[in-house]
């Protein structure tokens, strides 16, 4: 198995291209499904769950390049043909985002059978809520043998209150509703970028929506959808990622291509840290010298604090003065990285959905496991001020989101290496399916 071998110690210092966000890359190339012409995605970030769900899109007849053109960014999908609209459990298992592909087959085929996901390493992950609002649009459902069985002929339009804000359940049920009879009016929905990001590309194919990225989504019901070409927005939790990166090793990044309308949470609270963060429309610059102090987050729906940040800010807060208090509002069972945290020397105490986190603790080295995305994240960022040589094991979960963040790292001054063989396929099943 692929692991990192960090040396820590070294403020990191340059510049960091972010890639696309593979949370937006995700549901555009389940909305490629809608039409039967090409749908040509640009800054598609080279990462596994991509690569998955290649497979799982290639799995029902579609052609998906993926590097299209030699440009290693650009992905094409034609789904011309879906001659088995199935989402079978070996590729549902590894990656839940899997039942994006839902509410698109049911709406361009009639008929869809997804596997049931299942729950995964930080909790219980229903799609209870893209049943409900499925069956509301007409579509009948029958669950058998870990698979949901959804028909309709055609799906008509419905007015959907969603119970919780749900992001990739906003997202599969407005693929459904672009091309179901009618008007579709969803409220609760979430706000995060990546739903308008989606929507842009649907609107770009022909589908005509109102109010993507507000609570509020009204859309009208088309005949069809044609081709489109679309531009994946900047991966927000990369940068994130990056940008404390930089805060806690007492470094100077700057981070290119990003977006920093959408980091403003993550801004706002490193700034009240102590840390310096100076933006550009599409760069951020984050300085760090001296003490940084402890700050309390809470993680909430966009615009809030994002829950795909929080164990990389719990990483941070080791190393600020003072003590932090980390709630987790979203998932039930997202504090993996405590006990990986603590055995480097951190002082952390869980009690139900809040962490407590007393710094400035000096981390040493340890042999350390990646449990899921986000807490492997937090583990290199531990692992870039932890005294001595840390070895991170497991580090398929890292490459399910992060874009060769060894080469990233390496590229700013951080001594990490990788060993093992990179991809390897018996990894990504075993791999636990996470955020
Ligand atoms: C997406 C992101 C993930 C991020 C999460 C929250 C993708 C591919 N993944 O995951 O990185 O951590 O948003 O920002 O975009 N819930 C239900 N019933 C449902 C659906 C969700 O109860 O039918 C609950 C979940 O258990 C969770 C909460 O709603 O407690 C939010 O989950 P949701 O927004 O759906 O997360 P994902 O879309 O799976």
């Amino acid at each position: 198995m692929d692991k990192f071998i960090i040396r820590g110690g070294i403020p990191l210092q340059g510049t960091v291209r972010i890639s696309g966000a593979k949370n937006s890359a995700l549901p555009c190339m389940a909305a490629a499904i809608l039409t039967e012409e090409e749908v040509i995605l640009e800054n598609v970030p080279d990462v596994r769950d991509i690569e998955t769900e290649r497979k799982l899109l290639s799995s029902m007849g579609a052609e998906v390049e993926l590097g299209y053109g030699r440009a290693h960014h650009r992905t094409r999908i034609r789904c011309a043909l879906l001659s088995d609209p199935v989402a079978k459990y070996e590729i549902v298992k590894t990656m839940r985002a899997s039942s994006l592909v839902l509410g698109p087959l049911i709406a361009r085929t009639g008929m869809a059978r997804v596997a049931m996901p299942g729950g995964c390493a930080i909790g219980g992950r229903p799609i209870d809520l893209h049943i409900k609002g499925l069956q509301a649009m007409g579509a009948e459902i029958l669950q058998e043998h870990g698979y949901l069985e959804a028909r309709a002929k055609r799906l008509r339009g419905a007015h959907i209150v969603f119970d919780k804000i749900t992001v990739t359940g906003t997202e599969d049920l407005l693929m459904a509703a672009v091309l179901a009879e009618g008007e579709t009016l969803m409220e609760n929905c979430a706000r995060e970028p990546e739903v308008t990001d989606l929507a842009s590309l649907l609107t770009a194919m022909g589908a005509r929506i109102e109010g993507a990225g507000t609570p509020t989504i009204r859309v009208q019901g088309v005949e069809r959808l044609h081709g489109a070409r679309h531009r994946i927005n900047p991966d927000r939790i990369e940068a994130g990622t990056f940008l404390v990166a930089g805060a806690i090793t007492g470094g100077d990044i700057t981070l290119a291509g990003c977006n920093p309308k959408h980091l403003s949470a993550v801004v706002h609270k490193l700034r009240e840290c102590g840390v310096q963060c100076d933006l550009t429309d599409d760069t951020v610059r984050v300085t760090s010298q001296g003490a940084v102090r402890g700050a309390d987050i809470s993680t909430e729906e966009y615009p809030g604090f994002p829950t795909d940040m929080q164990a990389q800010f719990m990483a941070f807060a080791t190393q600020a003065e003072g003590t932090s208090l980390v709630t987790e509002n979203i998932f039930e069972n997202r504090f993996m990285h405590v006990q990986e945290l603590v055995r480097m020397g951190a002082n952390i105490r869980v009690d139900g959905r809040t962490a407590t986190v007393r710094g400035k603790t000096s981390l040493s080295s340890a042999a350390v496991m990646a449990s899921d995305l986000r807490a492997s994240a937090s583990l290199v960022l531990a692992a870039l001020v932890a005294e001595g040589e840390t070895i991170i094991d497991r580090v398929y979960h890292i490459d399910r989101g992060y874009e060769r963040i060894e080469e990233k790292l390496r590229g700013v001054g951080a001594k990490i290496r990788r060993i093992g063989n990179v991809f390897r396929e018996n990894e990504a099943s075993a791999a636990q399916v996470t955020a």
